[in-house]
Protein backbone atom coordinates (compact mmCIF):
# COMPACT_ATOMS: atom_id res chain seq x y z
CA UNK A 1 0.00 0.00 0.00
CA UNK A 2 1.35 3.61 -0.76
CA UNK A 3 0.77 6.83 1.04
CA UNK A 4 -0.17 9.64 -1.22
CA UNK A 5 3.70 10.93 -0.88
CA UNK A 6 4.70 7.80 -2.65
CA UNK A 7 1.58 8.01 -5.17
CA UNK A 8 2.05 11.88 -5.89
CA UNK A 9 6.28 10.86 -6.64
CA UNK A 10 4.73 8.33 -9.00
CA UNK A 11 2.37 10.47 -10.66
CA UNK A 12 5.21 12.76 -11.25
CA UNK A 13 7.50 9.62 -12.90
CA UNK A 14 4.34 9.32 -15.17
CA UNK A 15 3.44 12.48 -16.19
CA UNK A 16 5.93 15.24 -15.40
CA UNK A 17 5.84 18.46 -12.37
CA UNK A 18 2.98 20.29 -11.88
CA UNK A 19 0.15 20.66 -9.70
CA UNK A 20 -1.78 17.47 -8.75
CA UNK A 21 -5.22 17.09 -6.86
CA UNK A 22 -6.00 13.84 -4.65
CA UNK A 23 -9.21 12.55 -4.07
CA UNK A 24 -10.28 9.59 -2.21
CA UNK A 25 -13.51 6.85 -2.78
CA UNK A 26 -14.21 4.33 -0.16
CA UNK A 27 -15.26 0.54 -0.68
CA UNK A 28 -18.58 -0.37 1.13
CA UNK A 29 -20.26 -3.07 3.07
CA UNK A 30 -23.80 -3.60 3.44
CA UNK A 31 -25.17 -4.37 6.53
CA UNK A 32 -28.26 -5.86 5.76
CA UNK A 33 -30.66 -5.85 2.84
CA UNK A 34 -29.26 -7.90 0.42
CA UNK A 35 -30.61 -8.40 -2.81
CA UNK A 36 -33.28 -6.18 -2.61
CA UNK A 37 -31.79 -2.61 -3.84
CA UNK A 38 -33.07 -3.39 -7.13
CA UNK A 39 -36.75 -4.72 -5.69
CA UNK A 40 -37.54 -1.42 -4.31
CA UNK A 41 -36.57 -2.27 -1.04
CA UNK A 42 -34.42 -0.81 2.32
CA UNK A 43 -30.91 -1.46 2.08
CA UNK A 44 -28.27 -0.55 4.94
CA UNK A 45 -24.36 -0.32 4.06
CA UNK A 46 -21.86 2.06 4.56
CA UNK A 47 -17.95 2.94 3.22
CA UNK A 48 -14.91 1.72 4.53
CA UNK A 49 -12.28 3.09 5.45
CA UNK A 50 -9.85 1.62 2.54
CA UNK A 51 -10.73 2.49 -0.96
CA UNK A 52 -9.52 4.11 -4.47
CA UNK A 53 -7.17 7.14 -4.94
CA UNK A 54 -7.19 9.30 -7.94
CA UNK A 55 -4.14 11.54 -8.49
CA UNK A 56 -5.08 14.36 -11.24
CA UNK A 57 -4.41 17.38 -13.19
CA UNK A 58 -5.89 18.93 -15.77
CA UNK A 59 -4.78 19.19 -19.48
CA UNK A 60 -5.32 21.56 -22.05
CA UNK A 61 -6.57 19.11 -24.74
CA UNK A 62 -9.40 16.46 -24.84
CA UNK A 63 -7.09 13.68 -24.23
CA UNK A 64 -7.59 11.81 -20.77
CA UNK A 65 -4.75 9.21 -19.51
CA UNK A 66 -5.54 6.59 -17.45
CA UNK A 67 -2.63 5.09 -15.42
CA UNK A 68 -2.92 2.68 -12.17
CA UNK A 69 -0.49 1.17 -9.61
CA UNK A 70 -2.68 -1.88 -9.60
CA UNK A 71 -2.53 -2.42 -13.39
CA UNK A 72 0.12 -1.89 -15.52
CA UNK A 73 -2.29 -1.63 -18.38
CA UNK A 74 -2.09 2.27 -18.96
CA UNK A 75 -5.16 3.63 -21.58
CA UNK A 76 -5.41 7.16 -23.57
CA UNK A 77 -8.64 7.95 -24.97
CA UNK A 78 -10.16 11.05 -26.95
CA UNK A 79 -13.22 12.22 -24.87
CA UNK A 80 -15.16 12.77 -28.13
CA UNK A 81 -14.68 9.12 -28.92
CA UNK A 82 -15.35 6.82 -25.66
CA UNK A 83 -16.14 3.54 -26.53
CA UNK A 84 -16.20 -0.38 -24.52
CA UNK A 85 -12.89 -2.31 -25.18
CA UNK A 86 -12.90 -5.13 -23.99
CA UNK A 87 -9.09 -5.13 -23.82
CA UNK A 88 -8.89 -1.72 -21.97
CA UNK A 89 -10.34 -3.90 -19.15
CA UNK A 90 -10.27 -1.43 -15.97
CA UNK A 91 -10.19 1.84 -17.77
CA UNK A 92 -13.88 0.73 -18.58
CA UNK A 93 -14.58 1.74 -15.53
CA UNK A 94 -13.66 5.43 -15.65
CA UNK A 95 -14.49 5.38 -19.87
CA UNK A 96 -17.89 4.56 -18.88
CA UNK A 97 -18.35 7.45 -16.28
CA UNK A 98 -16.96 9.85 -18.66
CA UNK A 99 -19.72 8.32 -21.36
CA UNK A 100 -22.73 9.32 -19.43
CA UNK A 101 -21.23 12.48 -18.06
CA UNK A 102 -20.95 13.48 -21.46
CA UNK A 103 -24.14 12.73 -23.02
CA UNK A 104 -25.94 14.15 -20.12
CA UNK A 105 -24.00 17.48 -21.29
CA UNK A 106 -21.50 17.56 -18.11
CA UNK A 107 -18.15 20.11 -19.22
CA UNK A 108 -15.02 18.00 -19.23
CA UNK A 109 -11.50 18.04 -20.46
CA UNK A 110 -8.26 16.12 -20.83
CA UNK A 111 -6.95 14.99 -17.59
CA UNK A 112 -3.95 13.25 -16.34
CA UNK A 113 -5.00 10.19 -13.89
CA UNK A 114 -3.41 7.89 -11.66
CA UNK A 115 -5.32 5.30 -9.69
CA UNK A 116 -4.16 3.44 -6.85
CA UNK A 117 -6.60 1.08 -4.96
CA UNK A 118 -6.53 -0.63 -1.56
CA UNK A 119 -10.13 -2.25 -2.03
CA UNK A 120 -9.19 -6.62 -2.89
CA UNK A 121 -10.44 -7.43 -6.43
CA UNK A 122 -13.45 -9.27 -6.80
CA UNK A 123 -14.06 -9.63 -3.08
CA UNK A 124 -17.37 -7.94 -3.25
CA UNK A 125 -16.65 -4.76 -1.40
CA UNK A 126 -17.07 -2.45 -4.61
CA UNK A 127 -14.18 -1.60 -6.25
CA UNK A 128 -15.90 -0.98 -9.18
CA UNK A 129 -18.16 1.27 -7.44
CA UNK A 130 -15.70 2.99 -5.75
CA UNK A 131 -13.60 3.86 -8.78
CA UNK A 132 -17.02 5.11 -10.54
CA UNK A 133 -17.32 7.21 -8.42
CA UNK A 134 -14.31 8.87 -7.99
CA UNK A 135 -14.25 9.49 -11.53
CA UNK A 136 -17.41 10.89 -11.74
CA UNK A 137 -16.68 13.67 -8.62
CA UNK A 138 -13.32 14.49 -10.12
CA UNK A 139 -14.93 15.71 -13.30
CA UNK A 140 -17.41 17.52 -11.28
CA UNK A 141 -14.69 19.13 -9.01
CA UNK A 142 -12.62 20.02 -11.95
CA UNK A 143 -14.23 21.20 -13.97
CA UNK A 144 -17.98 22.04 -12.57
CA UNK A 145 -16.79 23.40 -9.20
CA UNK A 146 -18.21 20.59 -7.00
CA UNK A 147 -22.14 21.82 -8.07
CA UNK A 148 -23.31 18.75 -9.07
CA UNK A 149 -26.07 17.20 -6.74
CA UNK A 150 -24.13 14.06 -5.46
CA UNK A 151 -26.91 11.61 -6.11
CA UNK A 152 -27.07 12.72 -9.38
CA UNK A 153 -23.03 11.49 -9.76
CA UNK A 154 -23.96 8.03 -7.67
CA UNK A 155 -26.68 7.81 -10.33
CA UNK A 156 -24.51 8.64 -13.37
CA UNK A 157 -21.91 5.50 -12.02
CA UNK A 158 -24.48 3.28 -12.11
CA UNK A 159 -25.50 3.90 -15.26
CA UNK A 160 -21.78 3.34 -16.49
CA UNK A 161 -21.85 -0.04 -14.83
CA UNK A 162 -25.45 -0.63 -16.17
CA UNK A 163 -25.23 0.18 -19.79
CA UNK A 164 -21.35 0.85 -20.39
CA UNK A 165 -19.94 -2.44 -18.57
CA UNK A 166 -22.56 -4.58 -19.03
CA UNK A 167 -23.59 -4.88 -15.19
CA UNK A 168 -26.88 -4.80 -14.53
CA UNK A 169 -26.75 -3.57 -10.76
CA UNK A 170 -28.95 -1.40 -8.82
CA UNK A 171 -28.27 1.27 -7.13
CA UNK A 172 -26.20 0.39 -3.64
CA UNK A 173 -23.00 0.27 -4.08
CA UNK A 174 -22.42 3.68 -5.91
CA UNK A 175 -24.78 5.62 -3.07
CA UNK A 176 -23.01 3.77 -0.32
CA UNK A 177 -19.53 4.97 -1.98
CA UNK A 178 -20.62 8.41 -2.85
CA UNK A 179 -23.48 9.11 0.30
CA UNK A 180 -21.32 7.63 2.64
CA UNK A 181 -19.94 9.31 6.09
CA UNK A 182 -17.62 8.65 9.15
CA UNK A 183 -18.40 6.05 11.19
CA UNK A 184 -22.75 6.06 10.12
CA UNK A 185 -24.64 3.78 8.07
CA UNK A 186 -27.07 4.48 5.54
CA UNK A 187 -30.73 3.27 5.61
CA UNK A 188 -31.98 3.93 2.08
CA UNK A 189 -35.14 3.14 0.44
CA UNK A 190 -34.06 2.33 -2.98
CA UNK A 191 -37.76 2.67 -4.20
CA UNK A 192 -37.94 6.55 -3.87
CA UNK A 193 -34.38 7.23 -2.52
CA UNK A 194 -34.74 8.95 0.17
CA UNK A 195 -32.18 8.01 2.74
CA UNK A 196 -30.97 8.47 6.48
CA UNK A 197 -27.96 8.12 8.85
CA UNK A 198 -27.71 5.67 11.13
CA UNK A 199 -24.89 5.84 13.93
CA UNK A 200 -23.22 2.18 13.95
CA UNK A 201 -22.35 2.25 17.62
CA UNK A 202 -21.57 -1.17 18.37
CA UNK A 203 -20.48 -1.10 22.05
CA UNK A 204 -17.86 -3.74 23.10
CA UNK A 205 -17.92 -4.84 19.22
CA UNK A 206 -16.26 -4.55 16.26
CA UNK A 207 -16.77 -5.12 12.13
CA UNK A 208 -14.90 -7.75 11.45
CA UNK A 209 -15.05 -8.57 7.41
CA UNK A 210 -14.17 -11.97 6.07
CA UNK A 211 -12.70 -12.77 2.59
CA UNK A 212 -13.79 -16.11 1.86
CA UNK A 213 -10.77 -15.65 -0.84
CA UNK A 214 -13.25 -17.32 -3.58
CA UNK A 215 -13.58 -15.65 -6.81
CA UNK A 216 -17.09 -14.43 -7.63
CA UNK A 217 -16.28 -16.56 -10.70
CA UNK A 218 -19.81 -17.01 -12.45
CA UNK A 219 -21.54 -14.24 -10.12
CA UNK A 220 -22.87 -11.62 -13.04
CA UNK A 221 -24.32 -14.08 -15.02
CA UNK A 222 -26.40 -15.53 -11.27
CA UNK A 223 -27.12 -11.92 -10.53
CA UNK A 224 -28.63 -11.17 -13.49
CA UNK A 225 -31.02 -14.56 -13.40
CA UNK A 226 -31.96 -13.41 -10.11
CA UNK A 227 -33.24 -10.35 -11.39
CA UNK A 228 -34.89 -11.85 -13.76
CA UNK A 229 -36.38 -14.64 -11.45
CA UNK A 230 -37.85 -11.50 -8.93
CA UNK A 231 -39.41 -9.34 -12.18
CA UNK A 232 -41.18 -12.64 -13.36
CA UNK A 233 -42.50 -12.97 -9.72
CA UNK A 234 -43.49 -9.43 -9.96
CA UNK A 235 -45.42 -9.98 -13.28
CA UNK A 236 -47.54 -12.46 -11.71
CA UNK A 237 -47.68 -10.39 -8.23
CA UNK A 238 -48.92 -7.07 -9.96
CA UNK A 239 -52.03 -9.52 -11.54
CA UNK A 240 -53.54 -9.32 -7.82
CA UNK A 241 -52.13 -6.24 -6.60
CA UNK A 242 -50.88 -2.62 -8.26
CA UNK A 243 -47.51 -2.74 -6.63
CA UNK A 244 -44.20 -1.04 -8.54
CA UNK A 245 -42.07 -3.37 -7.12
CA UNK A 246 -41.80 -6.46 -4.86
CA UNK A 247 -40.96 -4.52 -1.73
CA UNK A 248 -44.31 -2.76 -1.63
CA UNK A 249 -45.62 -5.85 -0.08
CA UNK A 250 -45.94 -6.22 3.71
CA UNK A 251 -44.79 -10.22 4.79
CA UNK A 252 -48.39 -10.62 5.58
CA UNK A 253 -49.25 -9.57 2.28
CA UNK A 254 -47.66 -11.67 0.46
CA UNK A 255 -48.23 -14.72 2.72
CA UNK A 256 -51.51 -14.23 1.06
CA UNK A 257 -50.60 -14.07 -2.06
CA UNK A 258 -47.83 -16.11 -2.53
CA UNK A 259 -49.57 -19.15 -3.97
CA UNK A 260 -50.46 -17.53 -7.22
CA UNK A 261 -46.46 -17.84 -8.04
CA UNK A 262 -46.05 -21.47 -9.11
CA UNK A 263 -42.88 -22.31 -9.64
CA UNK A 264 -40.87 -22.89 -6.32
CA UNK A 265 -37.88 -21.18 -6.54
CA UNK A 266 -39.69 -17.92 -7.87
CA UNK A 267 -41.75 -17.92 -5.21
CA UNK A 268 -38.41 -18.44 -2.95
CA UNK A 269 -36.77 -15.56 -4.07
CA UNK A 270 -40.23 -13.21 -3.89
CA UNK A 271 -40.06 -14.41 -0.62
CA UNK A 272 -36.75 -13.29 0.64
CA UNK A 273 -37.19 -10.08 -0.89
CA UNK A 274 -40.54 -8.96 1.00
CA UNK A 275 -39.23 -10.58 4.15
CA UNK A 276 -35.32 -9.00 4.03
CA UNK A 277 -36.91 -5.92 3.48
CA UNK A 278 -38.50 -6.17 6.85
CA UNK A 279 -35.32 -7.31 8.87
CA UNK A 280 -33.84 -4.31 7.10
CA UNK A 281 -36.06 -1.99 8.87
CA UNK A 282 -35.93 -3.58 11.82
CA UNK A 283 -32.34 -4.12 12.26
CA UNK A 284 -31.97 0.12 11.64
CA UNK A 285 -34.15 0.14 14.60
CA UNK A 286 -32.12 -2.10 16.61
CA UNK A 287 -28.79 -0.30 16.24
CA UNK A 288 -30.43 2.65 16.85
CA UNK A 289 -31.63 1.61 20.34
CA UNK A 290 -28.45 -0.13 21.11
CA UNK A 291 -29.99 -3.34 21.32
CA UNK A 292 -26.97 -5.53 19.42
CA UNK A 293 -28.51 -9.08 20.48
CA UNK A 294 -31.24 -8.48 18.32
CA UNK A 295 -29.44 -6.70 15.25
CA UNK A 296 -27.02 -9.92 15.31
CA UNK A 297 -29.49 -12.29 14.72
CA UNK A 298 -31.26 -10.35 12.48
CA UNK A 299 -27.80 -10.83 10.47
CA UNK A 300 -28.47 -14.11 10.85
CA UNK A 301 -31.62 -14.20 9.45
CA UNK A 302 -30.62 -12.87 6.46
CA UNK A 303 -27.68 -15.14 5.92
CA UNK A 304 -30.07 -17.82 6.00
CA UNK A 305 -32.56 -16.81 3.97
CA UNK A 306 -30.01 -15.92 1.16
CA UNK A 307 -28.90 -19.58 1.34
CA UNK A 308 -32.05 -21.48 1.73
CA UNK A 309 -34.60 -18.99 -0.42
CA UNK A 310 -32.12 -17.05 -2.42
CA UNK A 311 -30.14 -19.34 -3.03
CA UNK A 312 -26.38 -16.95 -3.34
CA UNK A 313 -24.35 -18.21 -0.99
CA UNK A 314 -22.39 -21.55 -1.58
CA UNK A 315 -20.21 -23.64 0.32
CA UNK A 316 -17.50 -21.10 1.71
CA UNK A 317 -19.84 -18.57 2.41
CA UNK A 318 -21.88 -20.56 4.33
CA UNK A 319 -18.75 -22.27 6.35
CA UNK A 320 -17.12 -18.93 7.42
CA UNK A 321 -20.58 -17.63 8.79
CA UNK A 322 -21.61 -21.22 10.65
CA UNK A 323 -17.90 -21.46 12.34
CA UNK A 324 -18.20 -17.54 13.27
CA UNK A 325 -21.45 -18.48 14.90
CA UNK A 326 -19.73 -21.30 17.09
CA UNK A 327 -17.28 -18.75 18.54
CA UNK A 328 -18.26 -17.44 21.63
CA UNK A 329 -17.78 -13.30 21.50
CA UNK A 330 -19.56 -13.49 17.70
CA UNK A 331 -23.32 -11.95 18.25
CA UNK A 332 -24.46 -12.44 14.36
CA UNK A 333 -22.64 -12.96 10.72
CA UNK A 334 -23.79 -12.99 7.29
CA UNK A 335 -22.29 -13.29 3.64
CA UNK A 336 -22.31 -9.37 2.41
CA UNK A 337 -22.71 -8.33 -1.35
CA UNK A 338 -23.64 -9.83 -4.01
CA UNK A 339 -22.57 -13.15 -3.21
CA UNK A 340 -21.91 -16.55 -4.67
CA UNK A 341 -17.87 -15.98 -2.68
CA UNK A 342 -17.06 -12.63 -1.51
CA UNK A 343 -17.07 -11.38 1.58
CA UNK A 344 -18.68 -12.03 4.79
CA UNK A 345 -19.63 -9.70 8.00
CA UNK A 346 -18.99 -10.62 11.73
CA UNK A 347 -19.76 -8.49 14.68
CA UNK A 348 -17.30 -9.21 17.04
CA UNK A 349 -16.47 -8.79 21.00
CA UNK A 350 -13.69 -5.92 20.59
CA UNK A 351 -11.49 -8.31 23.67
CA UNK A 352 -12.00 -11.13 21.50
CA UNK A 353 -10.83 -10.45 17.81
CA UNK A 354 -7.69 -12.21 17.65
CA UNK A 355 -8.46 -15.52 18.73
CA UNK A 356 -12.04 -14.98 16.75
CA UNK A 357 -9.95 -14.38 13.50
CA UNK A 358 -7.21 -17.67 14.37
CA UNK A 359 -10.03 -19.87 15.28
CA UNK A 360 -11.84 -19.13 11.75
CA UNK A 361 -8.87 -19.29 9.97
CA UNK A 362 -7.88 -22.52 10.94
CA UNK A 363 -11.29 -23.85 10.67
CA UNK A 364 -11.78 -22.54 7.52
CA UNK A 365 -8.75 -23.90 5.82
CA UNK A 366 -9.21 -27.18 7.00
CA UNK A 367 -12.90 -27.39 6.00
CA UNK A 368 -12.04 -24.77 2.51
CA UNK A 369 -8.64 -25.89 1.77
CA UNK A 370 -7.10 -22.21 1.80
CA UNK A 371 -7.56 -19.58 3.99
CA UNK A 372 -9.35 -16.71 4.55
CA UNK A 373 -8.37 -13.42 5.08
CA UNK A 374 -9.58 -10.59 7.36
CA UNK A 375 -10.03 -7.06 7.19
CA UNK A 376 -10.91 -4.28 10.63
CA UNK A 377 -11.87 -1.27 8.71
CA UNK A 378 -13.70 1.58 11.06
CA UNK A 379 -16.63 2.79 8.62
CA UNK A 380 -15.45 5.56 6.32
CA UNK A 381 -16.60 8.90 4.60
CA UNK A 382 -17.83 8.93 0.93
CA UNK A 383 -15.59 10.39 -2.13
CA UNK A 384 -13.96 13.60 -1.54
CA UNK A 385 -10.71 15.60 -2.13
CA UNK A 386 -8.14 14.91 0.28
CA UNK A 387 -6.69 17.82 0.97
C1 LIG B 1 -24.16 -6.17 -5.82
C2 LIG B 1 -24.89 -5.09 -6.62
C3 LIG B 1 -25.83 -4.27 -5.72
C4 LIG B 1 -26.73 -5.18 -4.89
C5 LIG B 1 -25.92 -6.29 -4.21
C6 LIG B 1 -26.81 -7.30 -3.52
O1 LIG B 1 -23.29 -5.58 -4.91
O2 LIG B 1 -23.98 -4.23 -7.26
O3 LIG B 1 -26.57 -3.38 -6.50
O4 LIG B 1 -27.76 -5.70 -5.67
O5 LIG B 1 -25.10 -6.98 -5.14
O6 LIG B 1 -27.46 -6.72 -2.46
Amino acid sequence: MMNIQQLKEQFIKIYGEGEIRTFHSPGRVNLIGEHIDYNGGYVFPCALEFGTYGLVRERNDNIVNLASTNFDLKVSVDINNISFKEEEDWANYPKGVMKVMLEKGVRLKGMDILISGNIPNGAGLSSSASLEVLIAVIVDTLFNGGTSDRVDLVKISQKAENTFVGVNCGIMDQFAVGMGRKNQAILLDCGSLSYSYANVDLGDNTLVIMNTNKRRALNESKYNERRAECDEALVILRKEKPISALCDLTSEEFDKLEDVIENSKVRARAKHAVYENERTKRAYECLNKGELKEFGKLLVESHNSLRDLYEVTGKELDTIVEESLKVSGCIGARMTGAGFGGCAIAIVKKSEVDSFMNRIRENYSKLIGYEPSFYLSGIGQGTEEVK
